[in-house]
């Protein structure tokens, strides 16, 4: 499959690896340091991807030393309270959660602050052995602020995510992954190749039926059971206005593989 890489971004890469659309983070004298500009451009290539009907599932990665080793702390050192609130980076931070395809980071290295909080914004994360996760805000005098104090403790439970916001500990992938924080850990040179392989995977199964199955898991963060189950089943019956259901269904049927059309 064809992949093309495109280099109209200062502080990051994308390429296209058939149906797969990736973002590597590319600061690396600061550890893909994560400032103002580089997300600018992080959410416009993922909202690009989002909205290329050639794409079907994204991945953000970063080098083999970072993933990211948080945001810039040189860009917010010497900001007041006022500063942070009138120009409220972090809030262009929730557009990544807004984005309606998969996301999967693939990471090796640091994953620190921001960095973790990115990985944790992402659908799933797949890990080198390498990997070095953690929520260092509090040896900084501050604490996470792109949704580390969420996140984290939906996916570990409170008691870990106390310990580890507290005291900033860094902890590695298989800690990551035996709290269920991670998807996989793999061997650190095979991250990006284990990353694609899942993403394709995502990729070739139907677009729309994908989207609202996303949609339909992270629903049952912020709703009562009750309320998830119901929006689970109007999203099913949803699926029956798609072309890619009645070829699904069709084609088992008739015992051949379907054709998607992702619509
Ligand atoms: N912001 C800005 N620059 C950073 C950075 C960050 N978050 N992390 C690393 N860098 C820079 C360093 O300043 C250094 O630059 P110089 O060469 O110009 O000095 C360069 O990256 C390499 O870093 P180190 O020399 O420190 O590398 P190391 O291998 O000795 O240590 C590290 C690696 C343990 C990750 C260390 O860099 C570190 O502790 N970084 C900061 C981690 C952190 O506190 N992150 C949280 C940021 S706040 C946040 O993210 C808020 C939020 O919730 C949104």
């Amino acid at each position: 499959m064809a992949t093309t890489t495109t280099t109209e971004y200062q502080y990051i890469l994308t390429q296209k690896d058939g149906r797969v659309g990736i973002v590597q983070l590319n600061r690396p004298d600061v550890l893909n340091a994560i400032s103002p500009d580089l997300m600018v451009e992080l959410v416009d290539a993922l909202e690009t991807f989002d909205n290329d009907d050639t794409i079907g599932c994204l991945i953000v990665t970063g080098n083999a030393k970072a993933f990211a080793a948080g945001a810039d702390i040189k860009r917010m050192a010497d900001k007041s309270a006022v500063d942070m609130l009138l120009i409220d980076q972090l809030a262009r931070w929730d557009r990544v959660r807004k984005l309606k395809k998969p996301i999967i980071a693939a990471i090796n290295g640091f994953a620190l602050g921001g960095g973790c909080e990115l990985a944790m914004m992402c659908d799933m994360i797949i890990a080198g052995e390498g990997a070095k996760f953690g929520q260092p805000e509090i040896s900084i005098g501050v604490i996470p602020g792109a949704g580390g104090t969420q996140r984290l403790t939906r996916a570990i439970g409170k008691a870990r995510a106390m310990e580890l916001i507290l005291t900033g500990r860094m902890f590695g992938a298989q800690e990551a992954y035996d709290m269920e924080l991670i998807t996989k850990v793999v061997p650190d040179e095979v991250v990006l190749d284990e990353a694609k392989v899942l993403a394709k995977t995502i990729a070739n199964k139907p677009g729309v039926a994908v989207k609202l199955a996303k949609e339909a898991i992270l629903k049952s963060f912020d709703t009562t059971i009750e309320g998830g189950l119901d929006y689970e089943r109007k999203l099913f019956y949803l699926l029956f206005a798609s072309q890619d259901q009645k070829e699904g269904m069709t084609a088992f049927m008739e015992k051949r593989p379907a054709e998607w059309q992702h619509q």
